[in-house]
């Protein structure tokens, strides 16, 4: 699988241009969210290669990335006449490139597409790697393919639309890629002033952070071995991101993501003897900048309960990526009720 390399734009709309101009499209299918259209759309159409260009609009949020939106498009392509020399342009964050790139993927065996981020979420995570899919039954990403985009662009002046708490929950992702990493990258991650953002220095982590996920993903595009290290903080995450709907009192997925990886830095200390000192950098970092989610031992259960559900499971054990340093990644890890138990307490104690 060619997965692409990811450029984060000095130059947005000569780089776009040079980039749809390496296609030679037929037709273009610019796809958007109701709030890309409005904050997005307009810089993007600035392009002269996209004169005359089809949109797509979708509702935006999570809860629309299901099979009636993936219909929605499949059905304007079809009726305005999309064939295998079209490329799709999928203008958004998470939601927009995941569907976009499954409905993109699926029409007619599959078109072109390529991914502009307009989120520091999507930007390093989803917008990369050739997941794609939607939502069903409930179930997250539940259907879908491994299908990369052609071209992968980055206009951080797009980060500029997004709140304080968009940006901390894209931050999370970085984090992860950084413990992941090096120490070098964990010690640029300490040093970045989330109170007062620079958007240059974020640019900096923005491109370290995809470099380190494109050499993973380049390694094991299908997550059967290495990739796996991207699900760090993801088992007790996603746990935390599911609880929360569920009390009605939603998280942003990357709050969610950064006490799943505190739970997990600190499994990674009981089994693995993780640095402590590290452990409370992070436990900093997180209450400094996310806050806690408030859970007592009568959430212990549910919250389990959730984690034996994770699609990352295998042989009915929950599957943890864990560290026994920062850059040394631990994959197919297992770990026991009462281990589990001990990382809630650890954590309602921070
Ligand atoms: N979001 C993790 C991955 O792309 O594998």
């Amino acid at each position: 699988m060619n997965q692409p390399v990811t450029s984060i734009c000095n130059n947005f709309i000569s780089e776009l241009d040079n980039v749809i101009g390496e296609f030679i499209p037929k037709n273009i299918y610019v796809l958007v969210d109701e709030v890309t259209q409005q904050l997005c759309l307009p810089e993007v159409l600035k392009s002269e290669k996209l004169n005359g260009c089809h949109v797509i609009t979708i509702p935006s949020g999570d809860e629309n990335k299901n099979i009636e939106s993936a219909v929605v498009i499949w059905k304007y392509l079809s009726e305005n006449k999309a064939n295998r020399k079209s490329l799709m342009i999928n203008l958004g964050g998470g939601m927009i490139t995941d569907i976009g790139g499954f409905a993109a993927s699926t029409f007619k065996r599959g078109i072109q597409y390529i991914n502009i981020s307009t989120t520091l979420l999507g930007a390093v995570d989803a917008a990369t790697g050739g997941k794609t899919g939607i939502n069903f039954m409930g179930l997250k990403n539940e259907i879908g393919v491994f299908a990369p985009a052609s071209a992968v662009l980055i206009h951080v002046d797009f980060f500029k639309t997004l709140d304080d708490k968009n940006i901390r929950s894209g931050f999370a992702e970085i984090v992860k890629h950084a413990l992941i990493d090096s120490h070098e990258e964990w010690s640029n991650i300490l040093s970045f002033d989330l109170h007062k953002i620079n958007l240059e220095k974020l640019r900096k982590l923005v491109e370290n952070s995809i470099n380190i996920k494109e050499r993973i993903v380049d390694q094991d595009p299908f997550e059967s071995n290495i990739r796996k290290a991207l699900n760090l903080g993801h088992t007790f995450g996603h746990a935390f991101e599911s609880y929360s709907y569920k009390i009605q009192k939603p998280v942003l997925h990357g709050y969610a993501v950064m006490w799943g990886l505190l739970c997990e830095l600190y499994l990674s200390y009981m089994k693995f003897n993780f640095p402590k000192d590290d452990l409370m950098k992070l436990r900093y970092l997180v209450k400094e900048h996310y806050g806690m989610f408030a859970i007592d031992c009568s959430d212990y259960e549910s919250l389990y309960e959730l984690m034996t559900h994770d699609k990352k499971n295998e042989n009915d054990a929950i599957n943890f990526t864990l560290l026994s340093d920062i850059g040394v990644i631990q994959i197919n890890q297992t770990a026991t009720n009462e281990e589990i138990f001990e990382c809630f307490d650890f954590f309602a104690g921070c």
